[in-house]
């Protein structure tokens, strides 16, 4: 399976903070938050990966991500010239792609839980599609899923005004290879983007979707508004304070996954100066 991290898009509810920088590499309390969408795919086992960003932002990635090989990873960059919609991330990853299966996250969605890895790990030989639900306040400012009282998926609507459930849809997609023709068919919507929800839907009318609840043992973050950004970073800081683990922390899933060793994960350490993570990073090789 490959992976694609979607970190493009205009970030306009950060503004002014994200009117010279990616929302996506903004911190999140000690470490760029795109390091947590993507030590989520590596956790899932996904190792070659394609990070989708603005025209203007695509070197700043690259600066601070690399080729991947420092992770054991194979990282690819692609340019979104406008921020079209979540499902054009197939259309501009079709050759990256090829053949294989693909998980979709977004760059600006943190997942933390116990159960993630193997949760992940499960999606990754899909046929059709998988999607998550998770229960929200504010369901109307994402996909939202209708179940009916056995748990069978009714709809799938983006952005509803009226929400016919408190189940949002987190930025995470597992799919097989007809995503990249169904991403092809997709009509832009009434607010111009080619929607995520319609190919959910493809996949739903197929009767090939499944849809995992993730529940009260997960969090999820989103962190396209101040408030959001910074709960997230609170949380974060809590966690870490804590239990003494990081979230989120690269090199050490790359560890833990076998995709490098300790001697890579000492270099890197050494490169980070008197940082607290890099001083993390000293104390996971000891
Ligand atoms: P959003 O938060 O929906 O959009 P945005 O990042 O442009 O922010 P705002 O609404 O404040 O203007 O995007 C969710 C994630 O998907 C985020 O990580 C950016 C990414 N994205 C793209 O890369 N391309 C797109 O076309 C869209 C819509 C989003």
């Amino acid at each position: 399976m490959k992976g694609i991290i979607l970190a493009g898009g205009s970030g306009t509810r950060l503004y002014p903070l994200t009117v010279a920088v990616s929302k996506q590499l903004l911190p999140v309390y000690d470490k760029p938050m795109i390091y947590y969408p993507l030590s989520t795919l590596m956790l899932a086992g996904i190792r070659e990966i394609l990070i989708i960003t603005t025209p203007h932002d695509q070197t700043a990635f690259k600066n601070l991500l690399g080729d991947g090989s420092a992770l054991g990873c194979k990282f690819e960059y692609a340019i979104q010239e406008h921020p079209n919609g979540l499902a054009e991330a197939f259309i501009i990853g079709a050759d990256f792609i090829g053949t294989d299966s693909v998980a979709l996250i977004l760059g600006d969605n943190i997942f933390y839980g116990s159960g993630l890895s193997k949760m992940l790990q499960d999606h990754t030989q899909i046929e059709g599609g998988a999607i998550f639900a998770y229960r929200v306040k504010d369901p109307n400012r994402y996909g939202v899923v209708e179940f009916d009282s056995d748990g069978t998926v009714l709809s799938i609507e983006e952005k509803p005004q009226v929400p016919k459930s408190k189940y949002a849809i987190p930025g995470l997609y597992f799919f097989d290879n007809r995503v990249v023709d169904f991403a092809k068919e997709v009509e832009p919507s009434d607010r111009g983007e080619v929607e995520i929800t319609s190919i959910q839907n493809k996949y739903l009318e197929l009767g090939e979707l499944k849809v995992g609840i993730m529940n009260r043992g997960m969090t999820w973050f989103d962190t396209g508004t101040i408030d959001s950004l910074n709960e997230a970073t609170d949380f974060v800081k809590a966690i870490e304070h804590r239990q003494q683990y990081k979230i989120g922390c690269i090199e050490e899933v790359a560890l833990l996954m076998n995709y490098i060793s300790t001697k890579k994960v000492q270099a890197i350490a050494s490169n980070y100066g008197k940082s607290a993570y890099g001083n993390y990073l000293k104390t996971l090789v000891e």
